[in-house]
């Protein structure tokens, strides 16, 4: 059942899709040693500090066009297998000028990737360029100036990853005033690490259509009942959630709770190897967990479509597709 329904995913990070058998590879080009944050087939990491570490680590071994192209490439035809027919992809500015790389042939290498993908399986793909809270609001800002010269025709969105309990949202908005201006879809992570109020935070002070988690908002009725009156999107990662402990099982995640009180959520999948995850993976942990069938399934690939960052025809043309 899984496999047949069409998929869409909004939330996930290109340097955290690395495979580590690929970063291992690419450890082998360019002689460096992976041992701090692989062994054997997997990363290593026990902490969110850690995790990071290891994210960093994959991402610094990605160092020209063609190394990204290819990383594009393999995540999204892996995807178009598991019968996804859309995705977002985080890119970082900051993650490829830390491996040597200028943001434009980063983004063209990730183009090239996306428009390889898209040759093979038909899966389309757009990029959101991302700033790290915790490198900081000049960094941050810095990335949305990146992202608001429009580099590239397929990014499409702005948002902010990194650190969550690093400084105040308020510190941020600028950064993301520049990116709106500039005709960007916002995001933000929020309420992941964090508790409810980092979710209340990012509607005053950032007013997103979308947020990256925002789980815990469930420890906030008034603002479950705001976010589903608002309309505000969420792109909930469960497996995240679970290997980052923001919650211990399935049975309390909130996913289905906040679907229920009439907030619009979506699945992704976040980093998915580091997490043992991927975007069926995210289907079927809910799935599993609530007995959703495959038309309530397809609902949140709906909901997903319906709050890309996609031009209009080719939304029509997506939600054509699940028909
Ligand atoms: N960067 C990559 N994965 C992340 C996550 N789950 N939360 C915040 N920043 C991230
Ligand atoms: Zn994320």
């Amino acid at each position: 059942m899984i496999a047949d329904v069409k998929k869409a995913e909004l939330h996930c990070h290109i340097e955290g899709a690395a495979s580590p058998e690929l970063v291992k590879a690419q450890a082998v080009k360019y002689g460096a040693d992976v041992s701090s944050f692989i062994a054997g087939d997997g990363y290593v990491w026990s902490d969110f500090t850690e995790f990071l570490h290891a994210y960093d680590g994959a991402a610094a071994l990605f160092r020209s066009e063609e190394d990204y192209a290819a990383l594009a490439q393999s995540y999204l035809e892996g995807i178009a297998a598991e019968n996804a027919i859309y995705a977002e992809i985080f890119v970082s500015p900051d993650h490829a000028l830390a491996a040597g790389l200028s943001p434009e042939t980063y983004f063209n290498g990730l183009a090239s990737g996306i428009g390889a993908a898209r040759a093979s399986s038909g899966i389309e793909c757009r990029m959101i360029v991302v700033g790290i809270r915790h490198l900081g609001a000049e960094k941050v800002e810095a990335a949305a100036r990146i992202a608001a010269d429009r580099p590239h025709p397929l990014i499409t969105g702005f948002g902010m990853a990194g650190e969550e309990r690093f400084g105040r949202v308020s510190d941020f908005a600028r950064a993301f005033d520049i990116a709106r201006d500039a005709g960007l879809g916002i995001t933000i992570h929020a309420g992941e690490l964090d508790g409810a109020d980092s979710v209340r935070n990012a509607l005053d002070h950032v007013r997103p259509s979308r947020i990256g988690h925002g789980v815990r908002a469930i420890e906030d009725p008034d603002l479950v009942q705001r976010l589903a009156e608002e309309g505000v999107v969420l792109e909930v990662c469960p497996g995240s959630n679970l290997a980052l402990q923001v919650f211990p099982d399935m049975a309390t995640h909130p996913f289905d709770r906040l679907h229920r009180a009439g907030v619009k959520v979506t699945l992704s999948s976040d980093d998915p190897p580091h997490f043992h995850s991927s975007i069926a993976h995210e289907y079927k942990l809910a799935a599993d967990a609530w007995g959703y069938d495959a038309a309530k399934l397809t609902g949140f690939t709906r909901t997903a479509i319906e709050a890309a960052f996609v031009d209009e025809p080719t939304r029509a043309i997506l939600l054509g597709q699940l028909a």
